[in-house]
Order: structure tokens, then C-alpha cells, then sequence
């Protein structure tokens, strides 16, 4: 298969971003992502002739030319109604969005006061795993998850790829230098049966080898 063609008529979906989780009207709970990863993927899927649907969380970046449909989204339970509106008709997923593990139990619509009596105690509920929840679907699309660790990532990915049963997992060191909000990443790529590092490049170079990894994969799989 030649390039940029490698995806042409398939349906992918991809998130991206951050999640706010609201606390009250002026404070949240947040994270480092900038979104430029997912973003970095989608343009790339477009150059090769993909219909993408890109789900952003908060990020500060323009929509990439030929993305077909961009949805913007603010908390993670706002993230799993839009994914799973479209879901349906997606024959890629690819989820790279920092979707926060947790969110308030209970949203103030007030602005909390500082009073005397101490900081108030947040308690916390877990978000729904919109990655997980895509992979157990039945039929599901070629499902693609992302891992951000710090340390003993190879294990922590294989690990994660089979807990989630993902088709792929691209895992990625996270230092101040690299990873997330940075320019540049490297990744480790792992499938069921295999592996293979990507080294150190800026995001948009390492999102076109990405994207041709997930192609050769995705269409492996449906020719088996
Ligand atoms: O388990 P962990 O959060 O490290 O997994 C990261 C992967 O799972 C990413 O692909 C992320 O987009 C996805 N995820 C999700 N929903 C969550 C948490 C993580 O889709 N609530």
C-alpha cells in the first residue's frame, strides 16, 4: 500500500486533550496535556485519507485542515457522551486524551468560601474508562490507547494493553522534557505479539509513523 492513501474511506475517531473537572464555578481539577499529540495524529490520519472525528478536551490549538468533524468537550463525562455518540460508525479509536481518573462527587454552584474551620475536603468518584468501555464493545473498532508512565514503562504498557484488551498501546516516558505539553516524544509501541520503539522525534513526525503502524495493523487484522 502506498503512502497517503494508507487510510482512505475508514472512519477514525480520536480524543484528545485534557479534562476539567469543575470543582465550582471559578476552580478545577486538571492536567498537563496540550492536546498536540492527538492533534498531531489526526492531521496525520487526514494525510492519509482518513474521515476523522476529532473529540478535543480544553486546549488551546486550531483544528487541523480536512479533519471532518471537531467536537469540543470540557470534563471526561462530556468526553464519553460525545465518543460514544459516534462510536458506532468508527472503525479506528484512537484515544490519547489525559482523561482525569476522578471527578468531584459533588460540583458546588457556588464558589466555595475560605472560611475558618480549614480547607475543605474534596471527595472524589472515579470517571468512567472511555477506552476500556470502547475495547469491550461488541463489534468494536481497532482500538489504540495511550500510556503515560514514569517509570518501568514496557511493563506497565503490556500490562495495560491487556487489562484494556487494546489492538495497540503506544506508551510513553513522561519527564519535563518530553511527553506531555512537550514538543518532542518517543514511544514505545506495543501489539499483542510484538513490540517496536519509536525513538525521540517532534510529534508531528512521530504521529505519520504512528499512523502507519495503526494502518498496517488495522488492515492485518481485518484481513484475517
Ligand atoms: O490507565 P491509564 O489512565 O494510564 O490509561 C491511559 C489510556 O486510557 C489513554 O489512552 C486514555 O485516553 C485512556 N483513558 C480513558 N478514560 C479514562 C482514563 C484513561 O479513555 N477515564
Amino acid at each position: 500500500m502506498s503512502h497517503e492513501n494508507a487510510l482512505v474511506g475508514v472512519k477514525v475517531v480520536i480524543d484528545a486533550g485534557p479534562t476539567y473537572e469543575d470543582i465550582d464555578p471559578v476552580r478545577f481539577l486538571g492536567n498537563r496535556s496540550s492536546g498536540k499529540m492527538g492533534f498531531a495524529i489526526a492531521e496525520a490520519c487526514v494525510a492519509e485519507g482518513a474521515d476523522v472525528i476529532l473529540i478535543a478536551g480544553p486546549v488551546a490549538l486550531a483544528t487541523p485542515g480536512g479533519v471532518a468533524c471537531r467536537v469540543d468537550v470540557r470534563s471526561a463525562l462530556q468526553m464519553r457522551d460525545a465518543v460514544m455518540k459516534v462510536i458506532d460508525n468508527a472503525d479506528i479509536f484512537i484515544a490519547t486524551a489525559a482523561v482525569a481518573d476522578w471527578r468531584v462527587a459533588e460540583y458546588s454552584s457556588r464558589k466555595i468560601k475560605k472560611n475558618a474551620s480549614g480547607a475543605p475536603v474534596l471527595e472524589l468518584v472515579e470517571n468512567p474508562d472511555i477506552l476500556a468501555e470502547v475495547a469491550a464493545r461488541d463489534p468494536r473498532p481497532f482500538v489504540v490507547g495511550f500510556a503515560a508512565e514514569t517509570d518501568h514503562v514496557a511493563e506497565h504498557a503490556r500490562e495495560k494493553l491487556e487489562r484494556k484488551k487494546l489492538d495497540m498501546l503506544a506508551a510513553n516516558h513522561v519527564d519535563e522534557n518530553i511527553g506531555i505539553g512537550a514538543d518532542d516524544n518517543a514511544l514505545e509501541l506495543i501489539w499483542p505479539g510484538g513490540s517496536e520503539t519509536l525513538p525521540r522525534a517532534s510529534k508531528s513526525q512521530l504521529a505519520k509513523t504512528l499512523v502507519a503502524r495503526i494502518a498496517a495493523r488495522y488492515h492485518a487484522r481485518k484481513a484475517t
